[in-house]
């Protein structure tokens, strides 16, 4: 299924053609994204330092787990609707973008990964200090796959 008449339509939008036609805004969105990166970036790897058994460890892991679910859930919808207003001042750039592509891919999958990942620890009920082998696995392939999403993205320029 292509997605090609979606993102015609997104670039003939009132807020498409608003994104595109302002001075200032793709640069106020890009530095807000930028900004919501590094929040939502910092806080995505203390937990995964945690789950790895490397930090924090006054705080359990489930404990930290849920603690930081609010912080981590709305970063990511942040960094997907700052993501989007960047997209739609012009689809059909990004369309054809291999960057953007890879990571669209690489960011639902890291979405997925992270949040199955944090929500089972969060659930566990399990006190014990110790990460398991799976916890620290788990909390490298998280990091990997959050790192070549914003690779990617800084990559898009250079394509
Ligand atoms: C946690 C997830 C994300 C990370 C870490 C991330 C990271 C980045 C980075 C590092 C840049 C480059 C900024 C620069 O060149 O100065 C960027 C730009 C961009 N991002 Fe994201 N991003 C994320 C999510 C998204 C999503 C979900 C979308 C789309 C729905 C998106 C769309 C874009 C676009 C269109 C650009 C502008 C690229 C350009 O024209 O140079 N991003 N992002």
């Amino acid at each position: 299924m292509s997605l090609l008449p979606f993102f015609h339509w997104l670039a003939v939008t009132h807020l498409g053609i608003a994104m595109r036609d302002s001075t200032w805004a793709f640069a106020i969105v890009e530095i807000i994204h930028l900004v919501v990166l590094a929040i939502f970036g910092g806080s995505v790897l203390f937990l995964d330092l945690r789950f790895m058994g490397l930090g924090f460890r006054s705080v359990s892991a489930p404990e930290m787990a849920r603690e930081m679910l609010p912080i981590t859930a709305g970063g990511a919808i942040a960094m997907f609707l700052t993501g989007f207003l960047l997209l739609i001042s012009g689809p059909m750039r990004y369309y054809y973008n291999t960057p953007f592509r890879a990571k669209m891919v690489l960011f639902f999958s890291a979405v997925i990964f992270h949040f199955v990942l944090q929500a089972s620890i969060a659930r566990s009920r399990t006190q014990s200090d110790r990460a398991t082998v799976v916890h620290r696995v788990s909390a490298v392939i998280s990091l990997l796959l959050w790192s070549a999403v914003g690779l990617s993205g800084r990559a898009i320029g250079y394509f």
